[in-house]
């Protein structure tokens, strides 16, 4: 299914069709690989995976569930050695009817699919997370893991967490099992991320509201018409009642430890050379649904992070450190001290960052702010106050430090009724999404006042009413939606991985594009991967020699019927859309791909 690529485009692939498979399809020329796999071992003694016999103890010593962020850093042993490395996986949520056998459909009432009990949440908690392994590539440039390796190591819904910044110790962090408020056990629904300059990983929690549960659905509503606490609580859609963890687990239910969700809905960093070292919420990088955290060192030295709230209406933040990065004299805790900015996007083209500093403006004890800790708890709470642009769902945020810019998906926004709009999301009812490109100043990613521009307005530009702007080269095949995740590569180019094109009858799958952002052909893209079936593309992820890109195929199946062992797995035309094994008794698996050349070199 290749097609003769474009002209003038910096991308040389041959681009591929788009369409709904029950496998995956990559670029002729290149291979795509699984490495990783839902279920696979990742210690000498993890258990072989067996589906209809699921245990949480297994479930911890084997690769997680739902596999979104993928980052590679050096071996900590080994740093110029581009045949090693280790690999963080962020393991982001569970789909129950598709992990499970035998479950039953949900209730309109109830919480989670019908047949769930503790064991299976047990299995469910040990699936969340993330994983942390030794890879290494062999002479025929396949990689594999290692899985004896000391730095091997699966973090858990129950892993011991430290707290830091901020809000550590806050009262509005205090529970029955934490009276310090100073330690969590676990971090979940961690979707995208990002790697520092020092090589830590940086796992974002996002939906952590779901697994927040309690008996009665009003509960929060009661008598606290104009309790703060309310409205903190309804900011952020506590209780989701998405999982029935709360009804084993009272610290899931909001009735019994109000305080609990306070601790979720924050940035982890995990330093991967060091499995024995507890990972840190680091809570100066504010609280909302966190999506990714890609940082760059800016030219005075100061790390600075991008992050989006992937929320309809919700916000574009970033964090710059106070301090400048010193690798002869690492303070590894950098990201403790810092300014929290929100984006407000003017129609004039201009993006200012506003800072949310307890004490300025708005964020006053007057406003129920009682300090900076406070505001970082209610981080959604005090961008209302500074009157932030209200965006469609912002997922990956990515500077390329080369150029000097920023890349911002907005996934899509539905809900954006006509007379809604602003310049910054001016389609109303936006089914596929946009990309904004912001450029710094002279590279000052820091800057307060940035410019702003749209690179595309996502879908088929065949139809007039879509309002898609993708450039005249783009084929049929190179159109996308729903943007979430991205990648520059070591060549500074941009490709694009997207979540929902089978929900909306776009007539493909979710897949990888590349997308021109320089010269004549900017605002191009090509069709370079193709997802199987039911499934969205997280990562992508290139090695630093650009020579492997990790691609996360994320909850394959998802969206079918009834079928015998397992829940709602196929609608599509064959009812074995069970990738990628294929195999009877074996659900469909969550994996992490490797994309190399055939003939080795870059991906291009
Ligand atoms: Fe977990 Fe915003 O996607
Ligand atoms: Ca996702
Ligand atoms: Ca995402
Ligand atoms: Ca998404």
């Amino acid at each position: 299914g290749a097609r003769a690529q474009g002209s003038a485009g910096s991308f040389a692939f041959e681009e591929i069709t788009a369409k709904v498979t029950e496998g995956h399809e990559v670029a002729p020329g290149y291979d795509a690989d699984i490495l990783l796999r839902w279920g696979d071992p990742l210690f000498p003694d993890s258990p072989p995976f067996d589906p209809m016999n699921q245990s949480a103890a297994a479930q911890a010593r084997q690769f997680g569930y739902n596999n979104d962020f993928v980052g590679f850093v050096p071996h900590p042993d080994a740093p110029e050695d581009a045949d090693r490395g280790v690999l963080v996986v962020n393991h982001e949520y569970t789909n129950e009817e598709l992990m499970f056998p035998g479950l039953g459909r949900q209730d309109e009432d109830a919480v989670g699919f019908a047949g769930m009990t503790k064991d299976l949440i047990d299995v469910e908690m040990a699936a969340h997370g993330g994983t942390v392994v030794e890879i290494a590539r062999s002479p025929d440039g396949k990689w594999s893991a290692v899985i004896d390796s000391p730095l091997n190591r699966r973090i858990t819904a129950k892993t011991p967490i430290a707290i830091s910044g901020p809000a550590a110790g806050h009262d509005k962090l205090k529970t029955s099992d934490d009276p310090t408020g100073r330690e969590v056990l676990g971090t979940i629904n961690n979707c995208a991320g990002g790697i520092t300059p020092w090589n830590t990983w940086l796992m974002a929690e996002e939906n952590f509201n779901g697994y927040f549960w309690s008996a009665d659905d009003q509960s929060q509503g009661e008598g606290l018409e104009d309790d703060p606490a309310k409205v903190a609580f309804e900011r952020y859609g506590i209780p989701g009642r998405w999982y029935a963890w709360g009804q084993h687990y009272d610290r899931f239910d909001v009735a019994k430890e109000p305080n609990e969700p306070n601790r979720f809905g924050w940035m982890v960093e995990v330093d991967p050379a060091n499995p024995n070292a507890a990972p840190v919420k680091r809570t100066a990088l504010g609280r909302f649904k966190h999506e990714g955290a890609h940082s760059v060192l800016n030219p005075d030295g100061r790390v600075v992070v991008f992050m989006g709230d992937d929320q309809r209406f919700d916000y574009v933040y970033r964090f710059v450190s106070d301090a400048a990065w010193d690798p002869s004299s690492p303070d590894r805790d950098i990201l403790d001290k810092g300014t929290l900015s929100v984006a407000r996007f003017e129609a004039n083209g201009t993006v200012h960052w506003m800072p949310l500093t307890f004490g300025t403006g708005p964020l006053t004890p007057e406003n129920d702010f009682a300090d900076q800790g406070d505001v970082m708890v209610q981080t959604r709470r005090a961008a209302d106050f500074l009157e932030a642009t209200p965006m469609d769902r912002p997922e990956d945020v990515e500077p390329n430090p080369e150029r000097g810019t920023v890349y911002v998906m907005l996934t899509n926004n539905t809900r954006r009724k006509p007379g809604e709009e602003n310049a910054a999301n001016p389609r109303p009812e936006n089914v596929f999404g946009h990309i904004i490109e912001i450029t710094a100043p002279d590279m000052d990613f820091a800057a307060d006042t940035m410019t702003w521009e749209i690179l595309v307005k996502c879908g088929d530009p065949k139809i007039a009413e879509v309002g898609a702007t993708f450039s005249t080269a783009t084929t049929e095949d190179g159109w996308f939606g729903m943007p979430d995740n991205c990648a520059v590569d070591p060549d500074g180019r941009l490709w694009i991985s997207t979540d929902g094109n089978s929900g909306v009858d776009t007539g493909r799958s979710d897949g990888l594009w590349s997308l021109e952002t320089e010269g004549d052909m900017r605002a191009t893209s090509k069709h370079f991967f193709r997802c199987p079936a039911g499934a969205e593309l997280c990562g992508p992820y290139f090695t630093p020699d650009g020579e492997t890109l990790f691609l996360a195929i994320q909850h394959p199946g998802d969206g079918g019927e009834d079928w015998p062992e397992f829940g709602r797995v196929s609608t599509f035309d064959d009812p074995s859309t069970r990738w990628p094994d294929f195999q009877p008794g074996m659900p469909p698996r969550p994996a992490v791909m490797t994309v190399t050349k055939r003939d080795g070199g870059r991906i291009a």
